[in-house]
């Protein structure tokens, strides 16, 4: 690279110029691309000895030893941990092991920073041992997280075993944990090598979290997939949200069809250079919403109470009419989400909105439903829209007999 000298003869503070020796006034300019590749696999039977996947992705041949460490969820390690050793043994994987709780509450700043110290205890090498992350979001957050810290990166493997994690969370390159009361106020960019999704994982997972997870398959539905939309409807009115669990052909298509939409909208975009993106739908209001809620809400039913305020937003502005507004928060609500809460007052959404501004340089870019599977975004949503949006989902929740309290109705497994 070759420096450019400046030109300007150099002046005194004074303004006269004088024989000064003259500053260097070179300047570099730095440029460079990282590529960026990882695959998404939905791959059934994960553990089974017999599949080669996982040990490919930890590096592992079966024939020369390899070591990596796991970091898994407390729960999925009850549940499955025998099979992950085993299954890692019989590759010639050496497992080191740190199990974090899931849930939101374990999210932050000290669990990442216990999962760089089980790094540094086992002498992870920095490009060829892996860290392999099991569990839901909150696991692979943080696992991600201290993944992109430790020696500013080492690779990592992503496992998730909830149906967010699956079509979401474990399948983009966001990163972090919680800080005060801000959701993923720290966090990175930072791309798995791999993301192995096995649906029979969800066997296990608690109903009212595979209702978590299909709050944001709708979002996928409503901001940019009908087909979807009327599939969810078709499975929330037949079998029910836990049919998805069951790996049956309309879980499938459900499923692939959530990853196949949200890796669409990521892959142009994976740093966030443009702020106008789809699928932060459900997610301008709901941030406040999740850590303040008393009990708390799961992050896909913060956001169910935000998408129903959109969707109100949208009706207002003539976006949505009458039937897809009914249909939309139908949906929602038969699918057990809540569509109001006590605390998204009209002064708490109109607070989120300023922070949301903040969060994407300056500018609302409020997503909203241009029909259902389309979306287009808005800078000038007023208090007095926000208030109206909020009475509105306030009747239409009462309508449909959904708890006054914002209270998540018991899930029916
Ligand atoms: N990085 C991203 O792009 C991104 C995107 C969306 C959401 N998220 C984050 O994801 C988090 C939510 O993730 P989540 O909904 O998976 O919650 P979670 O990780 O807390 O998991 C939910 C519960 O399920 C348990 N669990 C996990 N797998 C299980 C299994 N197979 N069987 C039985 N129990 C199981 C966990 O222990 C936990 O109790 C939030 O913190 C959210 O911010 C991140």
């Amino acid at each position: 690279m070759s420096p450019s000298a400046s030109a300007p003869t150099p002046t005194t503070p004074f303004g006269a110029s004088a024989d000064l020796p003259k500053p260097p006034g070179l300047t570099w300019r730095v440029q460079s691309r990282e590529p960026v590749g990882y695959d998404v696999h939905i791959v059934r039977g994960l553990l089974d000895p017999a599949n080669p996947t996982l040990a490919r992705a930890c590096g592992a041949d079966g024939q020369n030893p390899t070591r990596c460490l796991v970091v898994v969820d407390d729960k999925v390690r009850t549940l499955y941990g025998e099979r992950v050793r085993a299954y890692l043994d019989a590759w010639r994987v050496e497992s080191f092991w740190k199990v974090l709780p899931g849930d939101e509450a374990a999210k932050e700043l000290t669990s990442a920073v216990e999962v760089t110290e089980a790094m540094t205890a086992m002498g992870l090498l920095r490009r060829t041992e892996k860290v392999v992350a099991i569990g839901g979001g909150v696991v692979l957050d943080v696992a991600g997280f201290a993944a992109s810290l430790y020696r500013r990166g080492v690779p990592y493997v992503r496992v998730p075993t909830t149906l967010l994690g699956q079509i979401d969370a474990g399948i983009g390159v966001k990163t972090g944990v919680n800080h005060g009361t801000h959701k993923n106020r720290l966090g990175t960019y930072y791309a798995p090598e791999t993301a192995l999704i096995d649906p029979e994982f969800l066997a296990t997972v608690d109903p009212r979290h595979i209702v978590n997870g299909m709050a944001e398959i709708i979002k996928m539905a409503l901001v940019k997939d009908r087909t979807l939309f009327e599939l969810l409807e078709a499975v929330v009115a037949g079998a029910g949200p836990q049919s998805l669990t069951a790996g049956g052909a309309a879980a499938t298509e459900v499923i692939s069809r959530a990853i196949a939409g949200m890796l669409d909208e990521l892959e142009p975009n994976l740093w966030e250079q443009v702020l106008e993106r789809s699928v932060d739908y459900g997610h301008t209001f709901s941030p406040s919403l999740e850590l303040r809620a008393d009990p708390p809400l799961l992050h896909g039913e913060a956001v169910a109470a935000d998408m129903a305020i959109c969707v109100a937003l949208a009706h207002h502005r003539g976006l949505l009419c009458a039937d897809d507004t009914d249909r939309a928060l139908r949906l929602m609500h038969d699918a057990g989400l809540p569509l109001s809460h006590p605390v998204f007052t009209t002064d708490l959404l109109a607070e989120s909105l300023r922070d949301a501004v903040k969060h994407r340089d300056g500018l609302q870019r409020v997503p909203l439903t241009d029909g259902i599977g389309r979306v287009r975004f808005v800078n000038d949503l007023t208090h007095e829209e926000l208030g109206r949006a909020r009475e509105f989902v306030a009747q239409r929740a009462a309508a449909l007999g959904a708890p006054e309290d914002g209270r998540v109705l018991a899930v029916a497994s």
